[in-house]
């Protein structure tokens, strides 16, 4: 039976506004869902390639990285998902070039891999926050190249480690924070003080001010207690031993989910003070940077191929349970708005005006 589908495209480069119109209804390939779209949220992605017109070589093409909604059908080889089930996707049209597989649409093409089910009390406009943080929050945590944490589980043991989330409010940051205490991993994380007591809700452990002209030197200092305290339990040991960072093991680095010049001065001069620590971030690694830091970018193309092991850890083995239990949160808080397809161009609007612990979502 023929399904009707309807898409925003983007016709051409710099195209704005968004045009409604028909696209093709998708078939599912083999270990690929069809979901009937019930929400969608915007990344920041999806306006930066509208303004700067970079990334994108064929047009038109469908913008747009996560969906919630319910599988309309299963391709061959698909075990996990059945059709009628409610879920969220992270898709990778921008990735492949591939239209089907962009969300600002009804009808959306998803890998099984990225998709997990969502539980009967997390509405799709929540959930439609979690997808394309999730993925990204993998690859800077869990692959080899990146921070390499150990993988998250339901009850997890204290790993002894710990690492800086830079940006702990961003979507990206909300995500990695309660993957990484999912991992047994303390995190210190930066945020506005307003957004202090939701980002500790998240399982950061301390919370510090970026907009402090101290804000280094605040968590050099506590980095390097923390340290002091694992190895000899003493204030006055520890205040002995302040300048003495190479005595820490166990801080493994920096994710900085924001990656501005601003955000990078800062996570340079902390890890000036800890040899085998490194950073990553998510944009491009600036020219130059990786030849004095332990610096990469997240590359969520590789987890289909090099990082596989984190991407099934995360995506098969912890979301579905941790959402269904509760302990994965749908956060940051979504900004909804309704109108469907015509109103995703407001929306891209309404993220680039500025978020703060918050996603924009449309409803479909
Ligand atoms: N490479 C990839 O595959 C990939 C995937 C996803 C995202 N990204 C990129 O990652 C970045 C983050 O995306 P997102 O969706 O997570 O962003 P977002 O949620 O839109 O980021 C907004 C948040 O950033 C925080 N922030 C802004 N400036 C900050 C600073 N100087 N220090 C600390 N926090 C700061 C704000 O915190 P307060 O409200 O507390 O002030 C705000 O809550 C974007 O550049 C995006 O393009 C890359």
């Amino acid at each position: 039976m023929a399904t009707k589908n309807k898409a925003a495209w983007i016709r051409a480069k710099h195209d704005k506004p968004l045009q409604v119109d028909t696209a093709l209804p998708p078939a599912p390939g083999p270990g690929e869902v069809v979901i009937r779209n019930a929400a969608i949220a915007i990344n920041p992605i999806d306006w930066k390639i509208q303004d700067y017109g970079f990334l994108v070589e064929h047009y038109p093409t469908i913008l747009g990285e996560d969906v919630a909604g319910i599988v309309q059908d299963v391709g061959p080889g698909v075990m996990r998902l059945r059709k009628g089930q409610r879920v969220i996707g992270n898709v990778h049209g921008l990735d492949n070039g591939n239209p089907a597989q962009g969300a600002f649409q009804l009808l959306t093409t998803a890998e099984e891999t990225y998709m997990s089910p969502i539980p009967e009390s997390l509405s799709f406009e929540r959930a439609a926050v979690l997808p394309s943080a999730i993925s990204t929050a993998s690859s800077a945590l869990y692959s080899k190249a990146n921070l390499a944490l150990p993988f998250p589980s339901l009850e997890p043991k204290p790993s002894g480690k710990t690492i800086v989330v830079w940006g702990g409010a961003s979507s990206v940051g909300s995500t990695a924070i309660q993957l990484a205490t999912a991992s047994g991993v303390t995190v210190l994380a930066t945020a506005s003080k307003k957004n202090f007591e939701y980002v500790r809700s998240l399982g950061a452990s301390k919370v510090f001010d970026y907009k402090d002209p101290s804000v280094v030197d605040q968590i050099l200092s506590s980095l390097i207690a923390t340290s002091c305290a694992q190895f000899l339990g003493s204030v006055e040991e520890i205040l002995g031993l302040i300048d003495r960072p190479e005595t820490d093991a166990d801080f493994v680095g920096v994710l900085d989910a924001v990656s501005t010049d601003e955000t990078i001065a800062c996570w340079k001069t902390i890890l000036h003070r800890f040899e085998n620590a490194r950073a990553v971030v998510t944009l491009p690694v600036p020219a130059g940077l990786d030849e004095f830091f332990k610096v990469t970018s997240v590359e969520i193309h590789l987890l289909d191929s090099r990082d596989k092991d984190a991407r099934d850890a995360v995506w098969r083995d912890y979301v579905p349970t941790a959402l269904a239990t509760g302990k994965l949160q749908a956060k940051p808080e979504p900004i909804v708005l309704n109108g469907g397809l015509e109103m995703i161009q407001t929306a891209m609007d309404r993220h680039k005006a500025g978020v703060s612990a918050q996603k924009v979502v449309v409803q479909l």
